[in-house]
C-alpha cells in the first residue's frame, strides 16, 4: 500500500491532478497495487479558508505519506498579498524546503508523435532527450531578502545567492550518478565569469569529475547553454545547474518536447518525494478543461520510479501517453491540423484507457 498526499493547488490544479489519479488507479487494477490518495489544501486556495498557503496539516499530511502529487499554485488573486502569504513563497518554496527536495529532475524528452507540434525545427529536435538536475533548495531563492529606503527617497532591495561546497557536491553527486543511468555525458552550467557562487560551483565539479571518469564533464556559462539548447540540444544528456538557472533553463527546454505542458518533475532527496508538472497554474484557462494533464500524468510516472521503484508500472504510463500523442490525439495547447481535439477529462480518460489496455 502505498499513501499519497494530494494538493490541487490553484487553476487548472484541480483539473490536471485528477487526470493523474486516473492514470494511477489503471496502473493499481492492473498490477495489483493499493495507492490511497489524501487530498489536502495548499497554496490560494488554502489561504482563501485557512488564512495561510501552507496549512500546518498540510504539511503534517506530507511527511506522512510516502509520496506527494501536487498540481499548481498560485494566480493573480494572491499576486498583492506580502510575499510570505503568496503561494509561491509561503508555500511552495517551504514545502521543498521543509521536505529537504534538494534535487529537481525535469526530462524533456520529445515525443515521437509531436515532432511537429513545437515552433522549432524537426531537424533540430527529434531524439531531444534530456535530463536537467535542477538544484532546488538552495541560491537565490532561499538567501536572506530585504528592502531598505535610500537618501534619494528610492529604495534598495537585495536578495543573497550563495551555495556551500556541501550543497553543491550533494546535487552534482546526485547528476553523476544520473548520468551514469544514461549516455554519460554531464554539462554543468553556471555564470563563473561573473559571479563568485558560481566559481565555487564550477571548481566542486571540477573536483568531482575526478571520481567519474566514466562520465564526460563539461561546463557551461548559462547565457550560452539557453542559446545552445535551441541550437543544437541534442548535444545534452545531464544538466546540472542551481536553482534559478535551472527554473529558467527548464521553461526554455519545454518548448522543446512541444508544449510546457509536456514537462514533468520529481522532487527528491529527502523521505518523501513530491511530484508535479513544471508549468504554472494558468489561470487564463483555467475552469474550462482546456489544460494540458499529460505534465502531471507523466510526474506521476516519475513517482512511480523514483519513490515507490516501480519502473515497469512508470514505462507503461509513458508508453500509453507515447501511444496516444501517435494516435493524434492533443490538448488544445498541441493541437494541429488533421489532430484529434481532446479536453483535459478525456485526455485523462484516453490515457487510463491504454494504460489498462495496454501491454
Ligand atoms: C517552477 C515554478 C516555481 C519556481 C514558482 C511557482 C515558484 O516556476 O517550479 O519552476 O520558480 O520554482
Ligand atoms: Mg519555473
Amino acid at each position: 500500500m502505498y499513501k499519497i498526499a494530494v494538493l490541487p493547488g490553484d487553476g487548472i490544479g484541480a483539473e490536471i491532478v485528477p487526470e493523474a489519479i486516473k492514470a494511477l488507479n489503471a496502473i493499481a487494477e492492473r498490477f495489483g497495487h493499493e495507492f490511497v490518495f489524501n487530498e489536502a489544501l495548499i497554496g490560494g486556495a488554502a489561504y482563501d479558508v485557512e488564512g495561510t498557503p501552507l496549512p500546518p496539516a498540510t504539511l503534517e499530511l506530507c511527511r506522512q505519506s510516502d509520496a506527494v502529487l501536487l498540481g499548481a499554485i498560485g494566480g493573480p488573486k494572491w499576486d498583492n498579498l506580502p510575499a510570505k502569504l503568496r503561494p509561491e513563497v509561503g508555500a511552495l518554496l517551504p514545502l521543498r524546503k521543509e521536505l529537504e527536495l534538494y534535487a529537481n529532475l525535469r526530462p524533456s524528452v520529445l515525443f515521437p508523435g509531436l515532432l511537429q507540434a513545437s515552433t522549432l525545427k524537426e531537424e533540430v529536435i527529434e531524439g531531444v532527450d534530456i535530463l536537467v538536475i535542477r538544484e532546488l533548495t538552495g541560491g537565490l531563492y532561499f538567501g536572506e531578502k530585504s528592502r531598505e529606503k535610500t537618501a534619494d527617497g528610492g529604495q534598495k532591495a537585495t536578495d543573497i545567492l550563495s551555495y556551500s561546497t556541501y550543497e553543491i557536491e550533494r546535487i552534482v553527486r546526485f547528476a553523476y550518478e544520473a548520468a551514469r543511468q544514461r549516455r554519460k555525458i554531464l554539462c554543468s552550467v553556471d555564470k563563473a565569469n561573473v559571479l563568485e557562487s558560481s566559481r565555487l560551483w564550477r571548481e566542486t565539479v571540477s573536483d568531482l569529475a575526478k571520481e567519474y571518469p566514466d562520465v564526460e564533464t563539461t561546463h557551461m556559462y548559462v547565457d550560452n547553454c539557453s542559446m545552445q539548447l535551441i541550437r543544437n540540444p541534442r548535444q545534452f544528456d545531464v544538466i546540472v545547474t542551481e536553482n534559478m538557472f535551472g527554473d529558467i533553463l527548464t521553461d526554455e527546454a519545454s518548448m522543446l518536447t512541444g508544449s510546457i505542458g509536456m514537462l514533468p518533475s520529481a522532487s527528491i532527496g529527502g523521505q518523501v518525494g513530491l511530484y508535479e508538472p513544471s508549468h504554472g497554474s494558468a489561470p487564463d484557462i483555467a475552469g474550462q478543461q482546456k489544460a494540458n494533464p499529460l505534465a502531471t500524468i507523466l510526474s506521476a510516472a516519475m513517482m512511480l520510479r523514483y519513490s515507490f521503484q516501480l519502473e515497469a508500472e512508470a514505462r507503461l504510463i509513458e508508453k500509453a501517453v507515447k501511444d496516444v500523442l501517435a494516435e493524434g490525439y492533443r490538448t488544445p495547447d498541441l493541437m494541429e491540423a488533421g489532430k484529434k481535439l481532446l479536453n483535459t477529462i478525456e485526455m485523462g480518460d484516453m490515457v487510463a484507457e491504454h494504460i489498462s489496455k495496454g501491454e
